[in-house]
Order: C-alpha cells, then sequence, then structure tokens
C-alpha cells in the first residue's frame, strides 16, 4: 500500500491560545479557505472552553474537533481533569494524547497514556498520539530507543485490530516551537521508523496508520515533508493560529 492510500490529516494544536471569540473568528476565517482541498482532514485542537463552541461551528465541515488531553478514568476525584464521557456528550472527534508538553510540563506518563489511549477508542475517538526524543537524546543517538519505548508502552493495550485508528505524531522535541525543523531525511526516517514499530504488532495496521510529522511546520517547509513517503500529515502548533497559513498547509497536504 503506498502512501496516497493513506488520507492526509493536518491538525492545529492551539495549545493555550485562543478564546471563544478568537476561536469563532478563525473558524470563520478558515473555513471558506477550505473548500478547494477535499482529499485532507483537517483538525483543530482548541481549549477545552472553546471545544463546544468549535463542535458548533464546524458541524457539516471536513473539520474535526480535538481535545488537547483527557483523563483515562470514567469520573472521579481528579481535580482540574475532563473525562472521555464529558468530551463525547459535545461531540468531540479526538482526542490528542501524550504532547510533549504535557509530557515534561505536567508530569503526563506512559503508563497513564497506554490507558488513555484505549480509553479514547472505546468512547470513539480518534487519538492523536505524540511521541518524540529530546535533543540530548538525539545527539546520544537514542531517538529509536526512546521511540521504541513510547511506542510499545502507549500502545500495548490497544488491540491489533485498532492499532491502524490511533493517528501517531513524531515530534522530535528540538523541533516544537524552536523555528528548528527536521530535515526532511530525519522526519522520513524517524516517521518510517513509527511506521515499522507499529509492524512489529500487525503488518496490515503499519500499511494504514498515519503518522505526522511535528514541529515548526509553516507553509513554507510543509510541501517538502509532506511529500515523505511515510509522512502522512502534521500536527502544527504556531502555524495553526492564523487561518492563512494554516489553510496553506492543507493546500499543500491537498497538492
Ligand atoms: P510548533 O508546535 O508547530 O509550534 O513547533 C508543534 C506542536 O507542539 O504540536
Amino acid at each position: 500500500m503506498s502512501s496516497s492510500t493513506r488520507t492526509p490529516l493536518i491538525a492545529g494544536n492551539w495549545k493555550m491560545h485562543k478564546t471563544i471569540a478568537d476561536a469563532e473568528a478563525f473558524i470563520g476565517a478558515l473555513l471558506p479557505r477550505l473548500s478547494s482541498v477535499e482529499t485532507v482532514d483537517v483538525g483543530i485542537c482548541p481549549s477545552y472552553l472553546a471545544l463546544q463552541a468549535m463542535v458548533d461551528s464546524t458541524r457539516g465541515s471536513r473539520v474535526r474537533v480535538y481535545a488537547q488531553n483527557m483523563h483515562y478514568a470514567d469520573e472521579g476525584a481528579f481535580t482540574g481533569e475532563v473525562s472521555a464521557q464529558m468530551l463525547s456528550e459535545i461531540e468531540v472527534g479526538g482526542v490528542v494524547l501524550g504532547h510533549s508538553e504535557r509530557r515534561q510540563l505536567f508530569g503526563e506518563t506512559d503508563k497513564a497514556l497506554a490507558l488513555k489511549v484505549p480509553k479514547a477508542l472505546a468512547a470513539g475517538f480518534e487519538p492523536i498520539l505524540c511521541v518524540g526524543e529530546t535533543e540530548e537524546e538525539r545527539e546520544r543517538g537514542d531517538t529509536e530507543r526512546k521511540l521504541r519505548h513510547q511506542i510499545q508502552e502507549d500502545l500495548a493495550k490497544v488491540p491489533e485490530e485498532r492499532l491502524a485508528e490511533v493517528v501517531i505524531a513524531y515530534e522530535p522535541i528540538w523541533a516544537i516551537g524552536t523555528g528548528l525543523t527536521a530535515s526532511p531525511e530525519q522526519a522520513q526516517e524517524a516517521c518510517a521508523f513509527v511506521r515499522a514499530l507499529v509492524g512489529q504488532r500487525s503488518q496490515d495496521a503499519a500499511e494504514r496508520v498515519r503518522v505526522l510529522y511535528g514541529g515548526s511546520v509553516k507553509a513554507d517547509n510543509a510541501a517538502e515533508l509532506l511529500a515523505l513517503p511515510d509522512v502522512d500529515g502534521a500536527l502544527v502548533g504556531g502555524a495553526s493560529l492564523e487561518a492563512e497559513p494554516f489553510a496553506a498547509i492543507v493546500a499543500a497536504a491537498g497538492a
């Protein structure tokens, strides 16, 4: 199966940006710019507070709304957390799990992610699982070891027949928000490695799973990255905050 049979996904991770009013203005500017690109899945990842408004404003469009995190329990004494059931109620389509900022700043663990990923699938969400190495790990030659550890642990409880439903975003931590993009060779090598790791569980899943690249993707470098055989889309931070560059990245994925 060639990469052309996997529908590209461009997802904008807004992080802690955009009020509801900002999000509404963005989506009003984005939707008309998407009409000519029909072969690309598009996602936005607003803050929890803007999720409901974005679900309402994107209904009937190709834009899927993803939460940026989720707890694995149905309910309980977990102050500040949000469950899959709560997200289902407002018809969220997916959830970003294990973003490096959650891992590094908020103590997200592989142990928790091993519960979150299957929980998200069971709730009917598309999980976007983020993995990636630090600069130090890359310099030490530990990139593959880190990716193997994260993929094996975080997907351990996902049944083989559902593996292909998980989207995996390879995001080298040194490239996030730094303006330093991985070279096409680095991105291709790591995304192919991620796919091969999935292939150790199921060859069929490896062929179908979407692997995204993330880390300083911009309108002017997107085409080169998205043309790589094992890169099936992008998780975009900074360049997803304005409709125009984000739409340009979507267009590059559809080219
Ligand atoms: P960036 O963020 O595009 O601003 O580097 C990517 C991400 O954190 O997903």
